[in-house]
């Protein structure tokens, strides 16, 4: 049987009849068309970037797992701290890769004031105070474990990780830091963080809420990044949120803002845009998304075996926070694109 294809029926419709003559193409003819009608743009001022710090002096050492970026001694990350401030970067967030000698079960070394994130904080500060400086106060980068929080016989206990977190915080705000943004999602830190920052003098310092942040598995270089990829025992679910829920991510981020919280985070960021679109439609408060290790490390690794354009890839994802509905992004691609846009 040989079924012969009509390609026009009779009495088919035209397409300015299907269309009603509105032909969205239209638009999309050109360069100079694609251009008038783009609905969001990617700006230097979207951009904040995250670096990693160590110990030593003229160190700079790459990340195997994420081509492109390294840990850096105090004196570059103040370096790269200017290079970003001239391309126009708003700001920075730190993320100490901390001896493995400091590192015990409380995390206890995140209360000396002299420690290497507080330490980057005032030597960027003194040395280019017109960047923002961003700061964690988790407790993972210090523990023996690799845990965001205090681990008493198999549990992360809550309150007493939200006493030293919040004590962390304040000796940041000394040193320098613009932003306090914990990442450790325990219940009840970002309204300690807060009162504890207004009774200490702080109180033009800011709080950025990792309010969603889900447990992830996007995560992996970054453990290699600040060494605490070999010391986490089982995972962090009882601790970040449950990548299955939306509704949850709400209810925290409506928390954290009740709390005291100036702006919200969602993290990670490509697979959650969804999350991103919720919260600012929710809130219409500055929303930010944190385009994981994980993420760049895909682009990267897919890049350098020449399977996607990483320029094209790179400028797509970030394109994509901002039709979510983000303020920024924090992302390891900032001084790439930010060149980049300058250019
Ligand atoms: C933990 C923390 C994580 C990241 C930053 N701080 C997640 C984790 O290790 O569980 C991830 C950042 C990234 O992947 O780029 N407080």
């Amino acid at each position: 049987m040989n079924r012969q294809t009509r390609l026009k029926p009779a009495g088919a419709r035209t397409v300015d009849e299907i269309t009603g003559s509105r032909r969205l193409r239209r638009m999309r003819k050109a360069d100079w068309s694609r251009r008038l009608v783009q609905e969001n743009h990617l700006t230097v001022d979207d951009l904040i970037w995250p670096i990693f710090v160590i110990d030593g002096k003229n160190v700079r050492e790459p990340i195997p797992a994420m081509p492109g970026v390294f840990r850096l001694s105090v004196d570059l990350a103040v370096k790269e701290a200017e290079r970003a401030a001239k391309l126009g970067i708003p700001a920075i967030a730190t993320f100490p890769n901390v001896d493995m000698s400091l590192r015990d079960q409380t995390g206890s070394h995140i209360l000396d004031p002299q420690n290497i994130i507080n330490r980057t904080t005032s030597a960027i500060k003194a040395a280019v105070p017109e960047i923002g400086v961003i700061t964690d106060a988790a407790l993972d980068p210090f523990t023996s474990h690799g845990h965001d929080g205090i681990l008493r016989d198999g549990i992360i206990v809550n309150d007493e990780t939200v006493e030293q977190v919040t004590a962390a915080a304040v000796l940041q705000a000394a040193a320098g830091a613009d932003i306090i943004a914990p990442s450790d999602m325990m219940d009840g830190r970002i309204g300690a963080i807060r009162d504890a920052l207004d009774a200490n003098g702080f109180q033009d310092v800011a709080i950025m809420s990792y309010a969603t942040k889900f447990a992830s598995a996007f995560y992996g270089p970054y453990r290699e990044a600040i060494g605490t990829q070999g010391l986490l025992k089982g995972d962090k679910k009882t601790y970040y949120l449950d990548h299955a829920n939306s509704d949850e991510a709400i209810r925290e981020a409506e928390q954290d803002l009740a709390e005291g919280a100036d702006m919200l985070m969602v993290k990670p960021g490509l697979p959650y845009l969804d999350i991103i679109r919720r919260l600012k439609d929710e809130f219409q408060v500055p929303t930010f998304a944190y385009q994981v290790s994980g993420e760049y490390s895909m682009i990267k690794a897919a890049s350098a075996n020449g399977w996607i354009d990483g320029e094209k890839a790179m400028l797509e994802s970030l394109l994509a926070f901002k039709r979510a509905g983000c303020d920024g992004i924090l992302t390891y691609f900032a001084p790439e694109v930010a060149q980049m846009l300058k250019g």
